[in-house]
């Protein structure tokens, strides 16, 4: 987990966990990671799960859903190319290494 820092982004917290389908937002809130808020516990309803995917990993992600696409206009730091919800991100093996960046704030 990447975050914003005075100078740029920091890189701020390694996590271990098993790719067992888990959600990112899961594995973080899991972490203690301050950054992802997940009000909604991962129903999809309140886009404070909000990260930005860096490359290679954002092109081995599934396309977003319907649903997530319209949460994604609901995100407190403006939606960039790379957002997405990471309640719906699963991790799996081909994610391996994945790294996000966090936006500055959830709400
Ligand atoms: Fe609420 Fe992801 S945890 S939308």
């Amino acid at each position: 987990f990447v975050t914003p820092g005075p100078q740029g982004p920091v890189q701020d917290r390694e996590v271990e966990v098993p790719a067992d389908g888990r959600s990112l937002m899961k594995a973080a809130v899991d972490a203690g990671i301050d950054g992802i808020a997940a009000d909604c516990g991962g129903s999809l309803t309140c886009a404070t799960c909000h990260v930005f995917v860096t490359e290679p990993w954002l092109a081995r992600l599934p396309p977003v859903s319907a649903d997530e696409d319209t949460m994604l206009d609901y995100t407190t730091e403006e939606r960039r190319a790379n957002s997405r919800l990471s309640c719906q991100i699963r991790l799996t093996p081909e994610l391996d290494g994945l790294t996000v960046e966090l936006p500055a704030r959830q709400y």
